[in-house]
């Protein structure tokens, strides 16, 4: 069976095609993305109404691009699966579209995927592929979440941000520091030159006995620290800006908080649940300091850590297939004519 995906959530278009042979792990044949990233950047953050327009050119040209990659043709498509949320609704509506547009001209079923749970399987595409029962640790641009995951389609949330997720902590800390939108990478490629110990910032609800996070004070933190760096510079008259190591040292200390609480928390959960085996996914999940610190600290204790590929962290057409894939293996999901294309631009993977 072939499974063609369409991501179009926010600002990456995503196409993909998973071949599905019986029960065996789904194969990815191919796969191509194009990133958004540089039309939002003038707007320091993502335009809706531009993010639709633009999935609407890209999504057809992927879609041949990807089926010549992988040398098959449209007819042999079987399922054409989309993201149908959560995420922006003009785009979302882009994807659902053009997928249940196919589904209706090939006279075959569509299935709606939820984006985070394409994030959340992302790692069954690695070359280490976990297995169930696991926590996972989901870190977005617009959720961090904590769950026990016991099989595809059995998501239990343990924690969950009650504020800014994680990627908005890491992009909001370095948009104060100047850093073009999304700064999140940015800010962690300069924190790896900084002193994470040269500023103490917040860890906001470590210690506060469940698993919830909060990263909204951080931001305000950020904001201040930078504040008495600017003050502390004019009094020495000097110019007000940040040095190159103000700013490393400040990135250091942001991503220090950011992935200390995370840390903490994952142990946390996987300590409460007596699973040994845990899941990062998400585009947080591509940061590699906390990829070191969680490998180190799992490590001493004898867990399995497993993440997506690096470049299938980040909104990619190829987890959408999957998790399709992995729902109508499991026989969760059904895929089906109805061509309605319904999106859920809010919608919680778990109960
Ligand atoms: O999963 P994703 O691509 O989109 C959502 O579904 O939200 O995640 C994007 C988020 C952004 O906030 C981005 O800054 C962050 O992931 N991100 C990173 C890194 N790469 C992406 N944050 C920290 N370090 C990274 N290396
Ligand atoms: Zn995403």
């Amino acid at each position: 069976m072939l499974i063609l995906g369409i991501e179009s959530s926010c600002d990456e278009t995503g196409v993909a095609l998973v071949e599905v042979l019986g029960d065996a792990p789904p194969v990815l044949l191919a796969d191509e993305l194009h990133s958004q990233i540089k039309m939002h950047q003038p707007y320091g953050g993502v335009v809706p109404e531009l993010a639709s327009r633009d999935h609407i050119r890209r999504v057809l040209p992927l879609l041949q691009a990807t089926l010549d990659k992988a040398c098959r043709p449209l007819s042999s498509v079987d399922v054409v699966a989309f993201t149908q949320g959560p995420g922006l609704a003009g785009a979302l509506l882009v994807g659902a579209g053009a997928a249940c547009a196919l589904g209706a001209a090939l006279d075959v079923p569509v299935l709606g995927v939820h984006h985070l749970e394409g994030h959340l399987l992302s790692p069954f595409l690695s070359a280490d592929p976990p297995k169930f029962p696991f926590i996972a640790l989901l870190v977005s641009g617009g959720h961090t979440q904590l769950m026990q995951v016991d099989s595809v389609g059995s998501y239990k949330i343990l924690g969950e941000t009650i504020d800014d997720a994680a990627g908005e902590a890491f992009d909001k800390s370095a948009k104060l520091l100047g850093l073009d939108y999304p700064g999140g990478p940015m800010l962690a490629r300069l924190a790896e030159q900084g002193d994470p110990k040269a500023y103490k910032l917040p860890r906001p609800l470590l210690h506060s006995g469940n698993l919830d996070f909060s990263f909204a004070g951080l931001k305000t933190a950020v904001l201040t620290q930078v504040k008495k760096i600017k003050d502390a510079n004019v009094l020495a008259g000097q110019s007000q800006e940040l040095t190159e190591t103000q700013i490393v040292d400040v990135a250091a200390s942001t991503q220090a908080a950011i992935v200390e609480c995370l840390v903490k928390k994952s142990l946390a959960a996987l300590v409460g649940s007596g699973l040994r085996r845990l899941v990062v996914a998400g585009g947080v999940g591509a940061n590699q300091h906390l990829r070191e610190s969680l490998n180190a600290e799992c490590a001493k204790r004898n867990i399995r850590v497993h993440y997506p590929e690096l470049r299938l962290c980040t909104d990619n057409g190829a987890m959408i297939a999957l998790a399709a894939a992995l729902r109508i293996q499991a026989g969760v999901a059904k895929p089906s004519k109805d061509y309605s294309f319904a999106v859920k631009p809010r919608w919680e993977l778990a109960a």
